[in-house]
């Protein structure tokens, strides 16, 4: 039986849900339990009971739509995304696995096929790490890779917890009980755009993601000694920000030389203080983002620009403070996943790439908890992170097909 996709409607949503935004279009930012991040929630909730799916909602925001199968006793098949946004950032990453996989569940309930196990849509609370310095807070507590006393430490700009941001979001419940069973899940497929130009510039309209590469970031101090820009002469002086300056370089170079072109070191956030014209910076604070495809090269690379940062602050008499806020191993894809969407995208007459997820996603930690896999879409240029970002809808629309039909081939 054909599953099949109101694209349409689709695309007036994921209009819809950009307008949810603290910055202005094209630009999104969506920031987790801003007044924006909750009415958009609310405007999926409202979709979701429209399309008389069950919710469920965890006390971290963890929203769960779900449809169910014939068959009670055997665990559910999910799909699911983010919707949260980094600062001036684009409306796909995330979102077309979010309302894309709301689509595909709709779709299935429409096209009344018999499917045995039980369907459901998880929307993860802040894939992206703006709030708390940590990305996929839900799916990484969901998984217990968080343990509660980890999510308890955590604090945001205004020093706030995400018990206390969450409880003021109006989100009950026990903390406790986020962390989820190894077999509640029979498998979980994201839909989620390449965010890279591999699919455009090899003209396919499907990857089948087979891994996701491994992320890790930490923050960097530096304390040196502030004074007048004029008065203080270069001999005497102990920049912070000069420091934070070599480090940067340092990891750029260990990226530029570990041997592979899946090396990424990347220097995101850097303050300064007091921040001004004519005072020599005493403190800096930088966060440093490194990732690979190879474990073992990633942590070398680490200890590289460690290694780096301690001599650099030594020569400069800078205090040196270093704390890794994530070093997370990659994950890998269930191969009766992947069979299972190249299956899907062959019956629908698209071809398939092989390829691996550079960024990372909340199925790196889903697949602590069951099988996993991925469907990427072109997206213009490759570009993410940035308002221009774009996917076509055709382009979506193919990737709905596909993750519905994936869906349904495991769910039957
Ligand atoms: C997710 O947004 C990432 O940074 O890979
Ligand atoms: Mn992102
Ligand atoms: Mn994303």
């Amino acid at each position: 039986m054909r599953i099949k996709i109101n694209g349409e409607r689709l695309s007036d949503e994921l209009e819809q849900l950009a307008c949810f935004s603290d910055a202005p279009a094209p630009a999104v930012t969506r920031i987790l339990y801003s007044e924006q991040d909750l009415k958009a929630r609310d405007f999926i909730k409202g979709l979701a009971e429209k399309a008389e799916l069950s919710i469920r909602e965890d006390a971290l925001g963890n929203t769960f739509f779900r449809l169910e199968g014939s068959d009670p006793s055997l665990s559910a098949v999910a799909t699911g995304s983010h919707i949260d946004a980094i600062p001036h950032s684009g409306r796909y990453d995330g979102t077309v696995g979010v309302l894309g996989g709301l689509e595909a569940l709709r779709a299935l309930k429409e096209s009344g096929l018999e499917l045995k196990r039980s369907l459901e849509l998880i929307l993860f609370t802040a894939e992206e790490p703006t709030r708390f310095g940590v990305g996929c807070l839900g799916s990484r507590a969901m998984a217990g890779t968080l343990s509660l006393k980890d999510i308890l430490e955590l604090k945001d700009e205004d020093g706030k917890s995400p018990d206390e941001v969450r409880r003021e979001a109006g989100f009950k419940g026990e903390l406790e009980d986020v962390q989820l069973s190894q077999n509640t899940y029979h498998a979980f497929v994201e839909l989620h755009i390449e965010q890279g130009p591999l699919l455009e510039q090899k003209n396919m309209p499907i990857g089948v993601v087979t891994a996701i590469a491994a992320p890790s970031t930490l923050h960097i101090k530096l304390e040196g000694e502030g004074g007048h820009a004029g008065a203080v002469l270069m001999p005497q002086r102990k920049d912070a920000l000069l420091a934070a300056a070599e480090i940067a370089l340092s990891a750029e170079e260990a990226a530029r030389t570990s041997g592979s072109i899946d090396s990424v070191a990347t220097v995101g956030i850097l303050d300064v203080h007091p921040r001004a014209v004519n005072s020599i910076p005493s403190r800096a604070f930088m966060t440093l983002d490194v990732r690979d495809t190879n474990l073992a090269r990633r942590d070398k690379m680490i200890e590289d620009i460690k290694e780096a940062a301690e001599t650099i602050t030594a020569d400069r008499k800078i205090k040196l403070t270093l704390k890794t806020i994530n070093a997370d191993p990659p994950a890998t894809c269930s191969e009766h996943i992947i069979h299972a969407t190249e299956a899907a995208a062959r019956n629908l007459g698209l071809d398939t790439l092989p390829m691996v997820s550079r960024a990372y996603h909340d199925t790196l930690f889903m697949a602590r908890i069951c099988s996993v896999g991925m469907i990427f879409i072109p997206c213009k240029d490759g570009i993410s992170h940035r308002p221009d970002e774009y996917a076509s809808p055709k382009d979506i629309n193919k990737g709905v097909r596909v993750l519905a039909q994936t869906l349904a081939d495991l769910a039957s």
